[in-house]
């Protein structure tokens, strides 16, 4: 949701920045810009269109400076134009600004400086960042307190960059938006995810709400908005830059999928013992207290949650699974004994932030299931628990699902644990299959015939996804993937449903995939049959041992034998690619789909 990243080095920053920049077009990639300090002159370049169209317009050579920020948009307020890209300058030209996030009175902000003469030329809510800053220099004592000043009367949430002509700092400041400084060895980085800088560092600074930075060659200082100094801690970070690289794959999404064996293993480790569950962050009795689960999650995260939610009922605690923007407009009754997990693999979320903090204002206990160490889930939740899944860069979540499942799975276990007073049933069968799940999800990868039916079944006009129990958070995880990626009509219901409306749409052009644990065969071969009745092609994704499933489809898609609360996972990775295959079939923007980004970091 729109990446800013700031370079200040002893050298050329142009290269530093695009690089950056690259590295967060997941972000958005309706536009992008740069703002060069070029000897004491402000230079800024933007464009709409990728940050390759960016990098064609500044690398002839007239372009250098030591000094810059960048930023890749996602559009929020104003049309993807060369005009509403960032940066945003003042009146001047002289000042430069990067933002990310939205300023909510930015109208009240806009009126005032226009009626004192300000001229603006975007539609954007940023540009009264640099109008307002220009006001201040004069009135402020140094270019510090003016930015200061300016960025105590935002109101919403920013993560802002900017530069000035003849000064030779970044100043940038967060407030509800992620904003990370990389300390490289003579150069130093910041951006709105550690990604950006990778290749070029892993010590890193996760900024906090509130605080200021200034970057120059010779070091940053932290300040609060008073301008009082701050220590934070600088943390070294365990993801190789590899890990945010494509290591030979055509896309992101492919790698990401490929990496889910080790994604899990990485989920895992160290948190099973014998068929006893050992997270270090919650010894037995830390749940004792938890009378009741609620998960706020959104996209495929709370597909995760979905999932989850049917093995934790089962096991006996009460759970239930809230869209997150949803639960901030009415949130169920909550108390010091309910434990509202946050599960956002970015940790930036902005409807689940909010979700978290409604919950937390009311009383409940917050815990993060997150990917990202010093995400704000994970800083601002009384609790986190790391997924580590490793960076994704695709926009569609893939690895983070299957690790996702595995940690809630972990983290159910130990609930139930400490809710009943005693260990799920079958938890030792359970805990052992998620020890084989890295090797059946690679034997998927290995001979999945995904490819060859996302060609049988491309020119369908709707494609329906059905499920019951865990495997109906799988169908609708599925039907996500495949509409996000490939632009094509996809739905998810639960298996049982369709009679009771979507099979009005189901015709030859309408192919159904039915997703099966093995546990709910006999009603989902009828529910198949409906679908055939009316002409439906029927592709089964379900494990061999489904044999009357398997026989009634009219393709399969077919995943190994294990515990039932796992073939999800397994059939998910089926769906997975053929999302994939579909979307390069069609000639999608596999990694990049249009209208959306990674992070959604606004309301
Ligand atoms: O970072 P989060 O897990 O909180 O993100 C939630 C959704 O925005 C995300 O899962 C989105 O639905 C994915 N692009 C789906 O592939």
């Amino acid at each position: 949701m729109c990446g800013i990243t700031a370079h200040v080095a002893e050298s050329d920053s142009l290269r530093s920045l695009l690089t950056c920049l690259q590295n967060l077009e997941y972000r958005g990639y309706d536009s992008a810009g740069l703002a060069l300090l070029n000897g004491s002159e402000v230079r800024v370049t933007k464009s709409a269109g990728e940050v390759e169209s960016l990098k064609q317009r500044v690398t002839n050579g007239d372009l250098e400076g030591e000094i810059g920020i960048g930023h890749t948009r996602w559009s929020t307020h104003g049309p993807p134009t060369d005009e509403n890209a960032h940066p945003h300058t003042d009146c001047t030209g002289k000042i430069a600004i990067v933002h990310n996030g939205i300023i909510e009175n930015h109208d009240q902000l806009r009126e005032s400086l226009q009626a004192r003469g300000h001229t603006f030329t975007s539609d954007t809510d940023t540009e009264v960042v640099p109008h307002m800053i220009e006001e201040l220099l004069g009135q402020c004592e140094s270019t510090a307190a003016a930015f200061r000043s300016a960025v105590d009367k935002l109101e919403g949430s920013y993560a802002v960059a900017m530069v000035v002509e003849g000064d030779h700092r970044v100043y940038a400041s967060r407030s509800g938006s992620p904003l990370v400084l990389g300390l490289g060895e003579d150069s130093q980085y910041l951006a709105s995810d550690v990604p950006a800088f990778l290749e070029f560092t892993n010590q890193v600074i996760y900024l906090q709400d509130g605080d200021v930075v200034v970057l120059s060659p010779d070091g940053y200082r932290i300040t609060d908005l008073d301008g009082r100094p701050l220590e934070r801690t600088v943390e070294t970070m365990s993801w190789s830059p590899e890990d945010a690289q494509k290591r030979g794959h055509d896309h992101f999404m492919s790698k990401e999928i490929h990496e889910q064996p080790t994604a899990i293993r990485q989920a895992i480790e160290g948190r099973i013992d014998g068929d006893d569950v050992t997270l270090e962050e919650f010894p037995p009795g830390s749940f004792a207290d938890v009378e009741a689960v609620q998960f706020v999650a959104c996209g495929t995260s709370y597909h995760a949650g979905l999932y989850c939610e049917q093995l934790l009922g089962e096991w006996g605690v009460p759970v239930s699974t809230h869209f997150a923007s949803e639960y901030a407009v009415s949130s169920p009754p909550v108390d010091g004994n309910t434990l509202v997990v946050g599960v956002t693999q970015s940790g930036e979320t902005a409807d689940t932030l909010e979700a978290l903090r409604v919950a937390s204002e009311q009383g409940a206990r917050t815990l993060a299931v997150t990917n990202v160490v010093g995400s704000s889930a994970a800083r601002k939740c009384d609790d986190a628990l790391f997924i580590r899944a490793g960076p994704e860069i695709g926009v569609a979540a893939t690895k983070t699902f299957s690790s996702q499942v595995t940690t809630l799975t972990l983290l159910g276990e130990r609930l139930a644990r400490d809710v009943t007073g005693s260990p799920t049933e079958g938890h030792e069968s359970r805990l052992s299959a998620l020890q084989s799940l890295p090797e059946q999800v690679e034997s998927v990868l290995a001979a999945s015939d995904a490819e060859q039916l996302a060609h049988r079944y491309r020119d369908s006009r709707s494609h329906f996804f059905i499920g019951r129990g865990p495997s109906f958070g799988v169908a609708r995880e599925g039907a996500l993937k495949f509409k996000e990626i490939t632009y094509e009509h996809a739905e998810g219901f639960p298996a049982g449903e369709l009679k009771h409306g979507p099979l009005a749409l189901v015709t030859a052009d309408t192919t159904v995939f039915a997703v099966c644990s093995g546990r709910e065969e006999s009603k989902l071969v009828s529910n198949v049959r409906e679908v055939q009745t009316r002409d439906g092609p029927v592709v089964a994704v379900a494990p061999r041992s489904a044999s009357s499933l398997l026989e009634v489809a009219d393709d399969t898609l077919t995943v190994p034998a294990t515990h039932p609360d796992l073939v999800p996972v397994l059939a998910n990775v089926q769906l997975q690619l053929l999302s994939y295959h579909s979307a390069v079939a069609l000639g999608r923007s596999v990694d990049k789909p249009r209208n959306l980004a990674k992070s959604v970091t606004v309301e």
